[in-house]
């Protein structure tokens, strides 16, 4: 059954290979300032900056760069962001990139006139936004995280080794978004199938939680094996258009919080992701693909029936006499195949992890959710599984 819920998300999707040509009627609602957001560079050589900033001219808008936003953004970047919102009265935040630079640019629309440390405020305690924000919108390269249609902000504050996320409410979500699935043809093949693990294991964290057998749980289902059914399209052709468009649209319906109505919600895999890349700076899809196969042989014990559903329904495995363990079990050993079949990270070690972080990175991840709310020692052991 479903629990009673309120959904609401106000970004607009402009999707498809001219979805550009909506760039130009979308920023006539904004005022004259723009800061354009990207990251180190690559937009720059694959043309998509001479295409934003050609409509931005044609627009009339005064453009201030904000550029250089590192993968797994910092704390430090977000404030040097909101010193220039604030310098030049920016009335729009272009966001240009993948999920960083759109974590920062919301970062950057609630700090800049945070009275007080927005750290603090935001990432540690999680308040209200009470604080005027500066509207974002994004034109997405790198495929994965959902940013572009949720309020996620993921922030490394290098200061106190913490990667925290933050869920704002909808009035920070972009309010537009641009997705070309061409965009991402030039994504080296790491960063493509790190993001096609994000993905995947946003639907696992959502499905792994609740046993209410709800719409949100088929929906899961069948978004699972539509990323998994285009993936080695994807490997074997990069401009593989109904691969890519497959991805890039999975991604974002993924996590726009429709597939996660009525459900708990695990997510305890990402807070031990975020905090092993609080340590080694790790790509995010990698790091969720080296702990998942360690994580979820420890957690099947507490929902066996829901893990042979997995395997069942996702990977097509058969019942064949045997008992809902050993069958949540082939579905596990199938999803770890599918992780090194796809080149993705299959230990934490080959991400830069020492034995030395494993016991810092089990001490500073927040756990709680899914079927069983982890100790500091079951995530350490976790850990010592996926090193
Ligand atoms: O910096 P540039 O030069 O732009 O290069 C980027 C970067 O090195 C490159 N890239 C992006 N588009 C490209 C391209 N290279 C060639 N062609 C293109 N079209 O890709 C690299 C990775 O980009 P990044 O934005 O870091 O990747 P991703 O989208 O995976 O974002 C990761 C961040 O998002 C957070 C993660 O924790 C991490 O900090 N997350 C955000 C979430 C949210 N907002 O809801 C949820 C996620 O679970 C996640 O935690
Ligand atoms: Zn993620």
């Amino acid at each position: 059954m479903l629990y009673d819920f309120t959904f609401y998300n106000p970004t607009r999707i402009h999707f498809g290979k001219n979805a550009m040509q909506a760039l130009k009627g979308e920023l006539a609602s904004f005022g004259d300032t723009v800061m354009l957001a990207y990251g180190k560079g690559a937009i720059k050589k694959n043309g998509i900056y001479d295409e934003v900033t050609k409509t931005l001219q044609e627009a009339g808008k005064t453009v201030i760069e904000f550029s250089g936003i590192m993968p797994n953004p910092t704390y430090k970047k977000v404030l040097e962001g909101a010193q220039l919102v604030r310098d030049n009265n920016v009335d729009l935040i272009l966001a240009v990139g993948g999920g960083s630079t759109i974590d920062c640019c919301k970062a950057v629309s609630v700090t800049a006139y945070c009275e007080g440390d927005a750290w603090t405020k935001y990432w540690v305690n999680e308040e209200d936004v009470d604080n005027k924000i500066v509207p974002v919108a994004s034109v997405l390269t790198m495929v994965g995280t959902g940013s572009e249609m949720n309020g996620g902000s993921v922030v490394t504050n290098e200061d106190v080794m913490l990667k925290n996320g933050r869920v704002f409410p909808p009035k920070v979500y972009p309010k537009f978004s641009i997705l070309n699935p061409e965009y991402t043809y030039t994504l080296p093949e790491y960063q493509m199938v790190s993001g096609i693990a994000d993905i995947l294991s946003h639907l696992m964290e959502q499905y792994f939680s609740g046993d209410d057998n709800n719409v949100s749980d088929y929906l899961l289902e069948a978004l699972m094996r539509c990323v998994i059914d285009s993936t080695p399209k994807a490997l074997e052709n990069p401009k593989d258009y109904e691969a890519r468009s497959n991805i890039m649209w999975a991604a974002t319906v993924a996590l726009n919080t429709i597939t996660g109505v009525s459900k708990m919600q695990d997510w305890q895999v990402h807070m031990i992701e975020h905090q092993l890349g609080a340590y080694t700076d790790c790509a995010h899809g990698m790091g969720l693909a080296a702990i998942s196969p360690a994580y979820y042989r420890f957690m099947y014990k507490f929902a066996p029936e829901k893990f042979a559903r997995f395997a069942k329904k996702v990977f097509g495995v058969h019942q064949n006499g045997r008992t809902d363990e050993q069958v949540a079990l082939e579905g596990i050993d199938r999803l770890e195949q599918f992780f090194k079949d796809s080149k993705m990270a299959t230990n934490i070690h080959s991400l830069g992890a020492t034995e030395e972080m494993l016991p810092l990175i089990a001490n500073s991840t927040i756990v709680g959710g899914g079927y069983h709310d982890l100790t500091a020692d079951e995530v350490l052991g976790i850990l010592k599984e996926a090193f």
